[in-house]
């Protein structure tokens, strides 16, 4: 049966985690296929609030069985806080698979992050200080440690060795920091061994033998379209493949067994660091709807910032994605709000155009050319079908659907697993 791939469609934060946490309880299987900690998911469960950033949303729906897939890139210190945290309160981690191929962020690699991007100065990505980019460069550097090397003594060795022997000097002589001991780094990440062994497996067979058993799996992405390293704004971007071609290669699954592409999508927009944002709103506006969505990260607490929605980007993502179904999520921010405006096209050296264009100068220069439509007052959180929504706001979903490129299947009206208007079933029952 299905596998089901699940993307944001802006710069992150859409509220992927609330989205896959409605699946949960139907679907098998919730794979994490890209990115690591730098991802924070908010899931509001009968009013008790959990933060997720490593573990896949789906760990909190009993039967389901959370992957951490091939392309994820794992801080195991994080790992473990987190689920220690989560069992603390209850909530069972026991059922976590990790891929034997997944590598792990070294400590090395964290400092790395910060130092690179306190000497960029005004140059920089703004990243959440995870160790995201050294890691994924070491991989496709292939100096990367994996979690199958944590199971072998003298290769981890080998493995450290090589990739202090450059970091080192970096750390060093650029950045003026101390250079790490081999020992030091090997004996840290030994010391999750043990712990990590029964978790791991190979994940990318366990998945091929869960679809042939006719089991549902959901592709679950961190970070969003706009934050991919190919298809977002580079170099103001994740250093992963956060779309729907991410979730193959992170995964396993190959994109002839993928049945339906989710795209989450907030009825506005907001981005944390730095980088080009057509509608952004400054000032008072832009406190206005950061304070009426409670728009501060997940991971790092920073400000979002807020902006208005934009059409063409929803529509690439549409695009880039292969995008079936839309959730689109937060409209109930959009209540008291006297009118709420839309860009449905930008205007680029004088010249409209409603595509994404094809330069990151003609992007970083586009002014949104803005669609107003009247808004509403009414509280819209029990809204449950979409005759509940007061005329107004059923005519923004109506008129965003039309010009975004696929469906609108799913509305969020609050934070809560079930504040949602689910027009057409998500799996395609
Ligand atoms: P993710 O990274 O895509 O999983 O999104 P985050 O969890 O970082 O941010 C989304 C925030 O919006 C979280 O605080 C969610 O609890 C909240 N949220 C999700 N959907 C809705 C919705 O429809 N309405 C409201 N008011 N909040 C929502
Ligand atoms: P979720 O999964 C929003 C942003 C960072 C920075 C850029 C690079 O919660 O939607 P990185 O640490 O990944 O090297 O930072 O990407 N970023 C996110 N923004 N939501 C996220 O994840 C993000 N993960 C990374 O702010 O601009
Ligand atoms: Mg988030």
């Amino acid at each position: 049966m299905p596998a089901i791939v699940l993307v944001g469609a802006q710069w992150g934060d859409e509220g992927k985690g609330k989205a896959t946490d409605l699946l949960g309880s139907s679907v098998d299987y919730v794979v994490k296929f890209n990115g690591g900690n730098n991802a924070g998911h908010t899931i509001v469960i009968d009013g008790e609030k959990f933060a997720l950033h490593l573990l896949p949303s789906g760990i909190l729906s009993e039967n389901c069985v959370p992957v951490i897939g091939n392309g994820v890139v794992i801080d195991l210190e994080v790992l473990f806080g987190e689920i220690d945290a989560l069992e603390a309160r209850g909530r069972s981690a026991a059922k976590l698979v990790v891929s034997a191929d997944a590598h792990v962020i070294a400590p090395y690699n964290t400092t790395l992050d910060k130092v690179t991007e306190r000497f960029a100065g005004s140059r920089k990505i703004g990243t959440t200080g995870r160790g995201i980019g050294p890691t994924y460069a070491d991989k496709m550097n292939r100096i990367g440690i994996r979690v199958q090397d944590l199971f072998d003594e003298v290769t981890l060795r080998e493995k450290v060795t090589a990739a202090l022997g450059l970091k080192n000097q970096i750390l060093s002589k650029i950045y003026n920091r101390r250079a790490l001991e081999v020992a030091a780094v090997v004996t840290e990440l030994l010391s999750y061994a043990e712990r990590l062994r029964p978790m791991v497996a190979n994940t990318a067979l366990l998945l091929h033998q869960a679809l042939d058993d006719g089991k549902t799996v959901l592709l679950e992405a961190g970070q969003a379209t706009m934050l991919d390293v190919d298809h977002g704004n580079y170099p103001y971007v994740t250093s992963s493949s956060a779309t729907a071609g991410g979730a193959c290669t992170g995964s396993g699954i190959p994109p002839t067994r993928i049945d339906r592409v989710i795209a989450v999508v907030k009825a506005y927009a907001t981005r944390v660091g730095e980088g080009p944002f057509p509608t952004e709103l400054l000032h008072d506006k832009g406190d206005e709807l950061r304070n009426a969505g409670a728009e501060f990260g997940t991971t790092t607490g920073r400000p979002r910032r807020t902006g208005w929605f934009d059409v063409p980007i929803a529509r690439y993502a549409a695009r880039i994605n292969g995008v079936t179904d839309f959730v689109l999520t937060k409209l109930d921010v959009l209540t008291g709000m006297p009118e709420v405006p839309v860009c449905v096209a930008y205007e680029i050296d004088g010249v409209r155009q409603a595509d994404m264009p094809m330069t990151q100068l003609e992007f970083a220069k586009a002014i949104p050319v803005y669609e107003t439509f009247p808004g509403w007052d009414e509280d819209i959180s029990k809204a449950r079908t979409m005759e509940d929504l007061p005329a107004n706001a059923r005519d923004y979903v109506h008129a965003v659907e039309a010009m975004i490129g696929a469906r609108i299947s799913v509305i969020g009206v609050g934070p809560g697993r079930d504040e949602s208007i689910v027009v057409h079933d998500l799996l395609g029952r």
